[in-house]
């Protein structure tokens, strides 16, 4: 059964200064800060949460039904989605607005100076959860506010359940906000950061957020895999040795669509994060969030 990727579809443009930043930008004339970085290389990658969880779990065999808003530089991307097999009735393009896309110059110390435009992601509010009895499962992945509070709200009322992913997105809810998405979820899925943000704001510790409705409350770990927190106990799964470390963006998408993968298919929590572990580990081993290749059987699948 099909499952509901709500967040981000956006560009990412990665830049390389070969230089340091450190040596362009002088502290004593920052009044005047008037700076350009020759950026001989570049490279444009599809990202955004939404379209990467969803290039995942279809890679996998699973079938995400894609709720984001492009621009109207968005045919490429649309196209692209569609060349997958998934369905894009959800995709809404915004005319008036560029595509969601980061900005990003890098120098030789790995420091980053990235940009952020919205564009369309700011009213991807606006599309409803559609009514429909066929999404297994959701994700709320990190969107435009309204967005992710809309969507929370309405699947919750459409009574599918969902992983409240919040991400980058979480410092834009306060305490209270946070445990009424906590309250309309299933899961609850967040790096070991947004773990510590999440339980600072809440007031609660892992252990007393998954001791609840919840069905587990998964925090991943980089290279050392995660943990499953399941009505208050803890289980630690160990990461899966990468072959190369070339790339950590999207890592976490990655995991999060094979967890949806075994969610859809109704897997024990522990069996659907060693498959994350596993994706998470090959997508480090190639640059971008969707350009990992799936190979089944050397997945066992
Ligand atoms: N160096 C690594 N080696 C092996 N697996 C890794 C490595 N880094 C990440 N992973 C896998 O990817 C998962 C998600 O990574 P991480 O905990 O860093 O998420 P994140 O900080 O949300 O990443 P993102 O940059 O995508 O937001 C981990 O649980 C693990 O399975
Ligand atoms: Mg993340």
């Amino acid at each position: 059964m099909p499952a509901l990727i709500c967040g981000s579809l956006s560009f990412d443009t990665i830049t390389i200064f070969p230089g340091r930043f450190a040596q362009q930008i002088l502290p004593d004339q920052l009044h005047i800060l008037n700076v350009a970085f020759l950026v001989p290389e570049m490279r444009r990658e599809f990202g955004g949460c939404a379209g990467n969880i969803a290039y995942t779990l279809r890679g996998l065999g699973g079938a995400p039904v894609i709720m984001a808003t492009i621009g109207n530089d968005g045919q490429d991307y649309l196209a692209r989605i569609r060349q997958w097999g998934v369905e894009t009735s959800l995709v809404t393009t915004v005319a008036h607005q560029y595509t969601a896309q980061a900005m990003i110059i890098t120098d030789t110390d790995n420091n980053q100076i990235p940009a952020f435009h919205p564009g369309a992601m700011q009213e991807a509010g606006a599309i409803p959860v559609p009514r429909r009895d066929d999404l297994a499962v959701a994700i709320i992945a990190p969107d435009g506010r309204d967005a992710m509070w809309n969507h929370a709200h309405q699947l919750h009322e459409a009574g599918i359940p969902f992983v409240f992913d919040p991400g980058q997105g979480l410092p834009m809810f306060d305490g209270p906000q946070l445990q009424a998405f906590i309250d309309r979820a299933s899961w609850v899925a967040v790096n070991d950061y947004e773990g510590r943000m999440l339980c600072d704001r809440t007031g609660h510790s892992l252990e007393s957020l998954s001791r609840s409705h919840l069905r587990g409350v998964i925090v991943t770990l980089g290279a050392q895999g995660c943990d499953v927190w399941i009505q208050g106990e803890r289980h630690h799964v160990p990461g899966v040795a990468a072959t190369e470390v070339l790339d950590p963006t999207g890592c976490g998408d990655a995991f999060r669509g094979a967890l949806l993968y075994g969610l859809e298919r109704g897997w024990p929590l522990v069996q659907c994060v060693e498959l994350g572990n596993r994706l998470g580990a090959l997508k480090i081993a190639s640059r971008g969030g969707q350009n990992h290749i799936i190979d089944h059987q050397a997945l066992g699948l």
